[in-house]
């Protein structure tokens, strides 16, 4: 059997979704591996998920580097030296340049909480609420130039409940979150994600598998 693929995975914060990640590679038949967590924030959680989980991290902080090329560049590097095949930004605060975004052109991965091409940027969630959306959600696409704009690979929707606050919300939108992620990464390391014209991408999927996913809100959830 093929070994499993090296993904290097670039964080700010609390990392939900690299753990999420983490723990899909743990499986035998999982066809990537973690090769490394970078952080430009030294109190991030997630390195010390990464660091539990026995991956290698480094913190590259950006006010490190006199400007965005070198400090990418420094990241590009790392990922590099650890044999990287394939960037997931998982809770990356930070929008990546051009000069990055080509040199991993379509080997990058990124998740974003809102169902796109509605609220890029920053807070999702808060967006979705202020907008009174019914169905909000989370969405994962392959990073191109711009924020949030690259084609889409697989979206989770949740119906957006009268007394939700962005808190629930957000935390709704999480455990969908953490159930795409690990798919997408298959698809991509699999080399099942296929481009086609106008920012859009085919998925050759098994039969069991969908570019969607629902969670209807239960009583559990306030509903
Ligand atoms: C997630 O909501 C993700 O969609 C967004 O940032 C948040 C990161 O959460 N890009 P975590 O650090 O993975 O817990």
């Amino acid at each position: 059997m093929k070994g499993k693929t090296p993904v290097g995975v670039l964080i700010s914060g609390s990392g939900t979704n690299l753990q999420a990640l983490l723990d899909a590679c743990q499986s035998e038949d999982y066809p990537a591996r973690i090769a490394v967590v970078i952080s430009n924030r030294p109190r991030a959680y997630g390195l010390e998920r990464a660091q539990e989980a026995g991956i290698p991290t480094a913190v590259i902080p950006a006010k490190n580097y006199p400007d965005r090329q070198r400090h990418e560049q420094a990241i590009s590097a790392l990922l590099h030296e650890h044999g990287v095949e394939w960037v997931a930004c998982a809770g990356y605060m930070r929008i990546l340049s051009a000069a990055f975004v080509d040199e991993w052109a379509g080997r990058t991965l990124n998740i974003h909480p809102a169902l796109l091409p509605a609220f890029p940027g920053l807070d999702g969630q808060g967006q979705a609420l202020t907008h009174g959306v019914q169905i909000a959600g989370a969405t994962v696409h392959l990073v191109t130039e711009g924020s949030d704009t690259g084609p889409i690979i697989v979206q989770g929707a949740t119906g957006v409940l009268p007394n939700d606050t962005r808190d629930s919300l957000q935390e709704r939108i999480l455990a969908l979150e953490h159930i795409l992620y690990p798919r997408a990464l298959r698809w991509a390391v699999e080399g099942r994600i296929l481009p086609q014209i106008d920012n859009r991408v085919d998925i050759q999927l098994a039969e069991n598998e969908s570019r969607y996913l629902w969670h209807a809100p239960t009583k559990a959830d306030g509903e």
